[in-house]
């Protein structure tokens, strides 16, 4: 009865939630212990890192508990444009915090465990001298697995550096970077190869680097029929997906797409470091996928949210009616099968 699936729904949300938060409580506990500790002994050092590490096995799963919470949530308070936006909102600054105490335990394991393998030309996570198409084509070759796998075939890359005459580099955290290019790689293959089923070639995936006083910037373009400009903001929605929802128990086949969380946290992890992401679709043809980031280290510096007043009035605040008349803002056939169903 839908009572009962109401209340079962919610006790599994509760207990997600409490569990999730429980698992902060007992790391920051656990951090907390190090306060009075001497941080010049070895031990107190080698204690220290051991309970990082924890720390961080601890909260490997919360990106798909979240997204099992939040459906949950979705499915019982609704999907309500205040709601949603409230959930972007949250989930936006919830994760920019969880990638910078991720980054923050790295670098200290990198550079304090003694069992870990320093590489020479890095300082922990961050190497200075980050050579862009390098990560690029470390991105393109594992999507490209994925894709040969899953429908095999994939299309190739044409790599365009505007500068030839030394390889761009720029100081950054290869891992942020390769992440972001991995899944805008997949997302440019399943659109070339979904929108071109019926033809016997596929067109390439471009992607241009240019390093500028201030920006370094790659644009990667697909020939995948792109979207509609309407639609632009959807794509960052956590959640938003067009693919089939992949099991989470089986992971026999990894699938390329599914989730919905690829373009949101890639966004996240340029922006963290002052960056940004942006699409440009040209619907019927292809989309172009935006990158800048900040070309000098001095620039890069992290992005946090704080919790203050102005924070809380994005919640509290009742949201202000459109100011700009507009009679509907989907084409009008949309419109017309929602009032059918
Ligand atoms: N290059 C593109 N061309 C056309 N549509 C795209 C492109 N990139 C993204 N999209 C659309 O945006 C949606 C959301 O993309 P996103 O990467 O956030 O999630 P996903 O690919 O569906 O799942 P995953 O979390 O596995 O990445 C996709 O489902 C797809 O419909
Ligand atoms: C390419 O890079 C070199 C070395 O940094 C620089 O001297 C040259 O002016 C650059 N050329 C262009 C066209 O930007
Ligand atoms: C909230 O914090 C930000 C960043 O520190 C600051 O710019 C803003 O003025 C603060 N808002 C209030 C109401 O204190
Ligand atoms: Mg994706």
């Amino acid at each position: 009865t839908p009572s009962l699936s109401l209340s079962l729904s919610l006790s599994l949300s509760l207990s997600l939630s409490l569990s999730l938060s429980l698992r902060y409580v007992q790391s920051l506990m656990e951090i907390l212990e190090f306060l009075d500790r001497r941080p010049e002994d070895q031990k107190v050092l080698q204690d220290f890192v051991e309970t990082l590490v924890t720390i961080r096995n601890r909260h490997n799963d919360v990106v798909p508990t979240m997204a099992q919470g939040v459906i949950e949530y979705k499915e019982m308070f609704g999907h309500d444009p205040v709601t949603s936006q409230n959930i972007q909102y949250f989930l936006d600054r919830f994760y920019m915090s969880r990638i910078s105490i991720r980054m923050l335990i790295n670098q200290h394991t990198l550079i304090f465990d003694p069992a870990s393998q320093p590489v020479p030309s890095t300082i922990g996570c961050i190497d200075p001298n980050c050579r862009v198409t390098e990560v690029i084509q470390d991105a393109y070759e594992c999507a490209r697995m994925l894709c040969e796998q899953y429908y095999l075939c994939s299309p190739e890359l044409e790599l365009k550096e505007l500068n030839e005459s030394e390889p761009i580099h720029i100081s950054y955290v290869p891992s942020h970077l390769y992440h972001v290019l991995f899944e805008l790689f997949k997302n440019a293959m399943r659109a070339t190869i979904e929108s071109h089923e019926s033809s016997s070639t596929l067109p390439p995936i471009g992607v241009m680097v240019a390093l500028g006083g201030e920006d370094l910037s790659i644009k990667m373009s697909d020939r995948g029929g792109g979207v509609p400009a309407r639609k632009i903001e959807q794509l960052f929605s956590y959640m938003y997906s067009t693919a089939p929802r992949p099991e989470i128990t089986t992971n026999r086949r990894t699938p390329l797409a599914g989730f919905g969380y690829g373009l949101p946290l890639s966004r996240l992890y340029v922006r963290y470091f002052q960056g940004d992401l942006q699409l440009y679709p040209l619907e019927g043809f292809g989309t172009d996928a935006v990158i800048h980031l900040k070309a000098l280290s001095t620039d890069s510096v992290e992005k946090l949210p704080v919790f203050n007043q102005t924070a809380l009035r994005h919640y509290t605040s009742s949201h202000e009616a459109d100011d700009w008349c507009a009679p509907r803002k989907e084409p009008l056939d949309l419109a017309r099968d929602r009032v059918a169903k």
